[in-house]
């Protein structure tokens, strides 16, 4: 039996999945560091695998720097974001094999991210398009932001105060991805 104030919480997070939108327009309001740094806190408390926690995180604000994110991928809205959020993977503290879950433990850490900016009223966008992008354009970046060699740049997140709202984006129906015990046996 839940209680009301279970009830509630519950309800809190449900709201929050189904509202979270991908925002690609933002107000010029300023996000305060402590709002970071829950971000980055829901971030820190992902699972990964055997713990080793492979990711780390630059909080970029400045304009020119921004800018230098925003070049080869032609989506200058991210210019606007108050923030973006560079997420790096580690291939030296990864697990088994670390080539891939370099990758994906810095991906499950940023899916928190991003739920804990909506539930404190950003709207974000994922930018995750860099296997395709110029090989200089990702040493400059690096150079830049004085990342490690080793490192592997893993997806962008803006964020910022959201300036539209968009309606939700279709997916597919339950039927169509999750079956009963067999593949293809409806739930
Ligand atoms: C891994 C990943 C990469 C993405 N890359 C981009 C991107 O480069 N540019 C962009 O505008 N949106 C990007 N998106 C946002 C998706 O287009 C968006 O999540 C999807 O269309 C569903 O819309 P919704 O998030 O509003 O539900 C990306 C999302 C994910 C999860």
């Amino acid at each position: 039996m839940k209680t009301t104030a279970t009830a509630t919480k519950l309800e809190g997070f449900f709201n929050l999945v189904e509202k979270r939108r991908a925002i690609r327009k933002y107000k010029q309001d300023n996000i305060p560091d402590e709002d970071i740094r829950r971000m980055l806190n829901a971030a820190r408390l992902a699972p990964s695998a055997n713990n080793s926690q492979p990711w780390t995180f630059i909080v970029v604000k400045d304009q020119k720097t921004k800018e230098l994110l925003s070049r080869p991928s032609s989506q200058s809205f991210i210019v606007d974001a108050n923030v973006i959020m560079v997420v790096l993977g580690d291939p030296s503290v990864s697990c088994c094999p670390a080539a891939t879950w370099t990758t994906r433990d810095p991906i499950i850490a940023t899916d928190h991210l991003v739920l804990a900016a909506t539930a404190l009223g950003y709207g974000t966008c994922w930018i995750a398009t860099y296997e395709s992008r110029p090989k200089e354009w990702i040493e400059e970046v690096k150079k830049v932001l004085k990342i490690p060699k080793h490192l592997h740049i893993i997806v962008l997140v803006a964020i910022g105060v959201p300036d539209e709202n968009p309606p939700p984006r279709p997916r597919k129906n339950l039927q169509e991805i999750s079956f009963s015990e067999e593949y293809g046996n409806s739930i």
